[in-house]
């Protein structure tokens, strides 16, 4: 039986990204049958790589880990349920598989039988072929092939993989990501930058509703939310409240800035992170209840104390509950003059939206510039973790053009250079020739027609940088903006 696998466990277990293997389909490389990849060619297209040993991989993961902060998981191993149905089911297909094998063994004795049975009335020269075709089956029989070795390997990562993970496909966008440790299998698409719809996150509302299609799941979580009996045996799931015991495929809409309806909540003030005089971050709680629904790059209104102000997100959907805003040091800004005069830990702050289509064409598997004009860099750091987060962009180049706030996280931006293959960092220093600064950046990019802008700055700014790439080839619909002082 072919043993086949779909493309992001493929990603995992040769350590590269999604959008390297579709490169690689694409011009021929690596064949795959329905999207996912046979055993024997995935050992054909990766002839180097030393299953034994996933040292390598574990290191770039951690780095990983450790460049996106927060984004640590804290929970390792899957729900105990899970884990035990997960090792049901193995243990299933080792039965299944030893049964096979003592078929295989009996049928051999019989043809052992069989070839002794026909031997006896047979002249000389079929008795000579019936005695070389025994004597090649014995022999195959005991030699290893070349491979045994690699195979078992790649079988036993993947095996592995398959207790600690299990792999989801959403139709009919076809979206793909995988379920670790103990999310539940929306936790598992926000952290992989899929959208799906919800609401509560805590089986209440019923807005995580979607279809199982094939594969198992177990509820992990409570909810009160109830599903009708029509529901139920229709296959009607709350993505909310369950994990995937093995690879599912779930019917769900994936949700674009203009399906997400405005919120109002009241957060906490978790911390005031000052970066520099003139850069504060204010790190906000959603309440338990009633988590902020939003996309990578949309902003929010935040009031406390008589004073107002719309900033951009800085945290992408994948922290949960945790809301970073990123504010600039203005005496014009009531909201940024409160921030800076102190917040304390714990106050609440009223919180509306999300607002704005600065979001990212999730589609789009292009090469992506980001250019970020000074605090320009918060929407820009949530876009980049959701694309890094999808995985694949063929590669992810940021421009951060510094103001009087500086380039204040610098280190997270280089962190994430040293840890993605893919990732470029440059950095242009405060200058008063911005369309200068500008027509170099382009003209580092002679295919600039292959690429996806995202910048983020001052209306005035954005203006003058949408002239410039156009102006050197970029596509207008490849170009995206959000105004800092919309
Ligand atoms: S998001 Fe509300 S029930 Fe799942």
């Amino acid at each position: 039986m072919d043993h086949l696998l779909p493309l992001s466990r493929v990603a995992k277990l040769v350590g590269t990204s999604r959008h390297a293997l579709q490169e690689m389909i694409r011009s021929g490389t690596l064949d795959t049958f329905d999207g996912m990849v046979e055993l024997n060619e995935l050992l054909r297209a990766f002839p180097d790589t030393k299953w034994e040993d996933d040292a390598e991989f574990r290191r770039i993961t951690e780095i990983k880990e450790r460049a996106f902060g927060k984004r640590v998981f804290e929970r390792a191993l899957p729900d105990k349920e899970v884990l035990a149905a997960r090792l049901f089911e193995l243990g299933n297909e080792y039965a299944a598989t030893k049964a096979l094998l003592m078929h295989y063994s009996q049928v051999l004795s019989w043809l052992d039988e069989k070839i002794d049975e026909i031997e006896e009335d047979q002249n000389k020269e079929t008795r000579h072929a019936l005695h070389v075709l025994r004597a090649f089956i014995v022999r195959h029989l005991a030699e290893i092939p070349p491979d045994a070795a690699k195979v078992q390997a790649l079988i036993a990562q993947e095996r592995i993989l398959k207790i600690m993970s299990a792999h989801v496909t959403i139709k009919p966008s076809g979206h793909e990501f995988i379920v670790e440790s103990n999310d539940t299998l929306l936790e598992a698409a926000l952290r992989a930058g899929v959208s799906l719809d919800y609401g509560c996150s805590n089986g209440n509302c019923g807005d995580c509703r979607a279809r199982l299609i094939s594969g198992e799941v177990r509820k992990v979580r409570a909810h009160d939310y109830v599903l009708s009996q029509a529901e139920k045996d229709s296959g009607v799931i709350l993505l909310c409240s369950c994990a995937a015991v093995n690879d599912v495929v779930i019917e769900a809409n994936v949700a674009g800035a203009s399906d997400i309806h405005q919120q109002q909540l009241v957060v906490k003030v978790k911390a005031v992170e000052v970066f520099n005089p003139q850069v504060a971050a204010l790190h906000l709680l959603a309440p338990r209840s009633q988590r902020l629904r939003y996309l990578a790059g949309q902003s929010v209104r935040l009031s406390a104390h008589g004073a107002s102000g719309r900033y951009a997100i800085a945290s992408c959907p994948c922290e949960e509950r945790h809301i970073e805003i990123q504010v600039l040091r203005n005496a014009d800004d009531a909201f940024s003059q409160l921030l800076f005069s102190g917040l304390n830990a714990n106050e609440n702050i009223e919180l509306e939206g999300p607002y704005g289509e600065f979001v990212l064409e999730d589609a789009s598997t292009r090469p992506i510039i980001f250019v970020a004009f000074g605090v320009g860099f918060a929407p820009v750091k949530s876009l980049i973790q959701h694309a890094m987060s999808l995985d694949l962009a063929e590669s992810i180049d940021l421009h951060w053009l510094a103001d009087e706030a500086g380039y204040y996280q610098n280190n997270l931006c280089r962190a994430w250079a040293d840890a993605l293959d893919n990732f470029t960092y440059i950095t242009h220093a405060s200058t008063t020739e911005v369309e200068t600064t500008l027509a170099n950046i382009v003209n580092d990019y002679p295919d600039l027609h292959r690429f996806d802008v995202y910048a983020a700055g001052t209306a005035a700014q954005l203006q003058l940088a949408k002239r410039v790439f156009l102006k050197h080839g970029l596509p207008a619909q490849q170009w995206r903006a959000g105004a800092t002082d919309a």
